[in-house]
């Protein structure tokens, strides 16, 4: 059985004091979590340093939003890999819809940081997904190809295995228009399939690939029910720790 990742996306919300709040809520509401589920709260950059103590000795992960593809250097406004190591971040998410559209990241950048981040030791949750224009010409399954391809690219068997894909269908994104449970399971098939071209069957069987685009608590349990739907990534429902613990409660039912 494949575990269950359940990943909070904040995006550009919460403050210091905000974040506070909401860790501790989030702590009170899950001191523990279902069997084999598994959970990352991904703050924005400031905040990090501080979930990460707040964190310490809870179920969950830290993550981060986006990375450098560099090392070090002279970057202005970026953050490398090792910085988020040392607040404490265990995942990054990489290539989020909203980095592609609005900062122009490519499949060859989000690949760049990838292999970045696995070579920090950072679990990256790559994120793929089409726009509405995409799904109306019925190109899906070729867009999405495209763009796992080029993420995965030059990835070892080793590192991949570590890897998350998520699936995020950006016309889905902050919607309130999920994709039928059907819809999210076939691409979620193509998805597999492909990394077992790129790989093999046992490691494809393996990896955890996450839905996101408007999972709310009631919606999730049949999301996560679908055989290839292995997690969430939640944006606007992981804001508030009540609906956020629902969805992790939804994973095992
Ligand atoms: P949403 O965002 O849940 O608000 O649709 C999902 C995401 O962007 O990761």
């Amino acid at each position: 059985m494949r575990t269950i990742i359940i990943a909070g996306n904040w995006k550009m919300y919460k403050d210091l004091s905000e974040t506070r709040e909401l860790v501790a809520a989030l702590k009170a509401a899950m001191p523990s979590l279902p069997e084999h589920v598994e959970s990352v709260i991904c703050p924005p950059y400031p905040s990090l340093a501080l979930a990460g103590e707040l964190l310490k000795g809870s179920p969950f992960h830290l993550g981060a939003q986006n990375m450098s593809q560099h090392d070090e250097g002279a970057y202005t406004g970026e953050v490398s890999a090792k910085m988020l190591k040392a607040t404490g971040c265990t995942f990054v998410i990489l290539g989020h819809s909203e980095r592609r559209q609005y900062y122009g990241e490519t499949n060859e950048l989000i690949n760049a940081k990838a292999r970045k981040a696995l070579s920090a030791g950072l679990r990256p949750i790559i994120c793929v997904g089409e726009t509405l224009d995409e799904r109306e010409k019925g190109v899906t399954g070729e867009v999405i190809t495209t763009q796992i391809k080029g993420v995965l690219a030059s990835i070892p068997p080793q590192d991949m295995a570590r890897s998350v894909i998520a699936y995020e269908p950006v016309w889905a994104i902050g919607t309130g228009r999920t994709a039928t449970p059907q819809q999210a399971q076939e691409v979620h098939q193509v998805i597999r399939k492909m990394v077992a071209q790129l790989y093999d069957w046992a490691l494809a069987e393996r990896i955890v690939i996450q839905y996101g685009g408007s999972v709310k608590p009631d919606n999730a349990a049949e999301i996560l029910s679908q055989n290839d739907v292995d997690g969430a990534l939640v944006g606007g429902a992981c804001l508030k720790a009540d609906s956020f613990s629902a969805i992790i409660r939804a994973a095992r039912q």
